[in-house]
């Protein structure tokens, strides 16, 4: 399995998104997944944020680009090029004041390319293009913003991540939510972190059987 794995916090040895999106590999692999990491740390290599020449470049007919705007869109292109290439995505991250770090904004606005990474159809509807890839967020929150807390109604990052890949044609994306990390007691931070391992763990499990199933396919196909 190929797969495309993103970091979006600012922390490093410390940051605990980093340290689940491990774990969750790690135990892939301990399920017999091969797995084969595109590894893209947006803290280090952030995307450019959109600015006028992409913002003009980005909607203008292929054949119709000047050297200026293709120049403008070839990292983009790069990039939407890494993820059409990998058969599952791993997106990593910290909430930051509600919604997704302000890198991993810039990551979204860099793959969410017309005519590329979502297309019109003949009915003239859109169709995202990622419909093939298994995808998993593994975010960490500082409050407990589950159903029944204090905070549970200021969750701008689930839905904002939802719309951004459903548009780009992600299905049935998983979320492990790792809560509360930061603004609690000890035993609640420890007991989140071990619910999201143990989910984290179900999920490589699902995904250990899809893998299974791809590749009993191909052998069938080829046959
Ligand atoms: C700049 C900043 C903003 C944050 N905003 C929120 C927030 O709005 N809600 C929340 O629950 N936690 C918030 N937190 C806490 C982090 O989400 C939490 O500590 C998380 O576990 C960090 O993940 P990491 O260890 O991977 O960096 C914020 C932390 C930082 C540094």
């Amino acid at each position: 399995m190929k797969l495309f794995h993103v970091d979006a916090s600012a922390k490093r040895e410390t940051s605990n998104s980093r340290a689940l999106a491990r774990f969750f590999i790690g135990n892939l692999r301990a399920q017999g997944v091969e797995v084969e990491v595109d590894y893209l740390d947006v803290t280090v290599d952030t995307p450019r944020h959109v600015d006028l020449e992409f913002a003009v470049a980005t909607y203008r007919a292929e054949s119709e680009r000047t050297p200026a705007m293709k120049a403008r869109l070839a990292a983009s292109d790069a990039l939407c090029k890494r993820l059409f290439e990998a058969d599952a995505f791993l997106f990593a991250m910290p909430m930051y004041n509600w919604s997704m770090p302000s890198v991993f904004k810039a990551f979204i606005d860099n793959i969410t390319r017309t005519d590329l990474t979502y297309r019109k159809n003949a009915h003239g509807q859109y169709v995202g293009q990622f419909s093939r890839q298994k995808t998993l967020f593994v975010t960490t929150r500082g409050a407990d913003l589950r159903p029944g807390n204090p905070f549970s109604s200021m969750d701008a990052l689930t839905p904002a991540l939802k719309a951004s890949f459903s548009f780009i044609g992600v299905v049935e994306p998983r979320f492990v939510d790792a809560q509360p990390l930061q603004f609690a007691d000890q035993e609640a931070r420890a007991a989140a972190l071990v619910r999201a391992q143990e989910e984290l763990v179900e999920v490589a499990a699902e995904w250990a059987a899809w893998e299974q199933a791809r590749l009993a396919a191909d052998v069938l196909e080829a046959a």
